[in-house]
């Protein structure tokens, strides 16, 4: 990849730090109808994407798109209400280029949340799921090209792509709240359409748990900066043809809306855990 990439992050970066004097350890992604955690963030700084020097601005209803740096339970944390997708027509380098901003700042530990479609049917929609691992279905890699040096290595390992440590403290977390926290494999797919009946069932047989649209090049992008991840999917339907009902955007949203009290009270818990977790 060209050099342009980094130099572009650290400039991106330095705008940010001179915006919010604070240094964030952690990072957060919210994805569609989740974006509420950031709301209730102390001493923030809220900076519209527009406003950040090649940042990409989101354009799918629900996601409002800014960067808010502040603190949730005395934790600096820097988070993304909203990302962009493959599906709007964005690049997977402009995917990931929030990420590697975020990388550029300081951030070593990345919490990325999604909805997402239930495909086992263990699942029961507006549960939580913690990702274990992914299939990537996107046909793509956002590191695909000349390698970046500077972000990490040519070929990165994915062993332990989901920290396994960090699962464990989201299950201390959620065992406290009394919160049940599913496990399990998220299919990532190009989008924008749903997926068939008969693509679902593939997935199932493939080994996927839940289906969604996102996550995954920030995933590859994190691992590569060698960055921690944590991925929480919220299962805001069942994936097509497992329930009978049709999927609508609508239905998708308001079921994240539903479920973010519950999903902002387990986030403020797991922050200050996470940042000892994050040394
Ligand atoms: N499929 C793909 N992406 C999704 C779904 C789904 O059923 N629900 C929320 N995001």
């Amino acid at each position: 990849m060209s050099r342009g990439e980094y130099d572009k992050a650290q400039e991106a970066a330095l705008f940010i730090r001179e915006r919010a004097r604070l240094e964030p350890r952690i990072g957060l992604v919210l994805g569609s109808g989740l974006g509420a955690f950031a709301e209730g963030l102390e001493e923030a700084s809220p900076i519209p994407y527009g406003e950040i020097p090649h940042f990409p601005v989101s354009t799918a209803v629900g996601h409002s798109g800014r960067l808010v740096i502040g603190r949730s339970s005395g934790v600096t944390v820097a988070v993304m209400q909203g990302r962009v997708h493959f599906y709007e027509g964005y690049t997977l380098k402009e995917v990931v280029f929030p990420i590697r901003v975020l990388g550029g700042l300081g951030v070593r530990v990345l919490v990325l949340t999604n909805a997402a479609g239930g495909i086992n049917r263990k699942l029961r929609a507006r549960g939580l799921l913690l990702i274990r691992d992914h299939i990537n279905l996107q046909g793509s890699n956002p590191l695909l090209g000349a390698n970046e040096e500077r972000f990490g290595p040519r070929f990165p390992d994915m062993t332990e792509a989901y920290s396994k440590e960090l699962i464990a403290l989201a299950q201390k977390v959620a065992r406290r709240q009394r919160l049940r926290l599913f496990e399990g494999v998220y299919a990532a797919v190009h989008g924008p359409s749903y997926e068939t009946p008969a693509e679902v069932r593939a997935l199932a047989r493939l080994g996927a748990d839940v289906v969604g649209m996102s996550t995954v090049p920030e995933v590859i992008a994190a691992n590569h900066l060698g960055l921690r991840v944590l991925g929480i999917s919220c299962v805001t339907n069942m994936a097509a043809g497992i329930s009978k009902q049709k999927i609508s955007h609508d239905e998708v949203l308001e079921a994240g809306e539903r479920v973010a009290k519950q999903f902002t009270a387990f986030l403020r818990a797991l922050i200050p855990v996470l940042a000892r977790g994050a040394r």
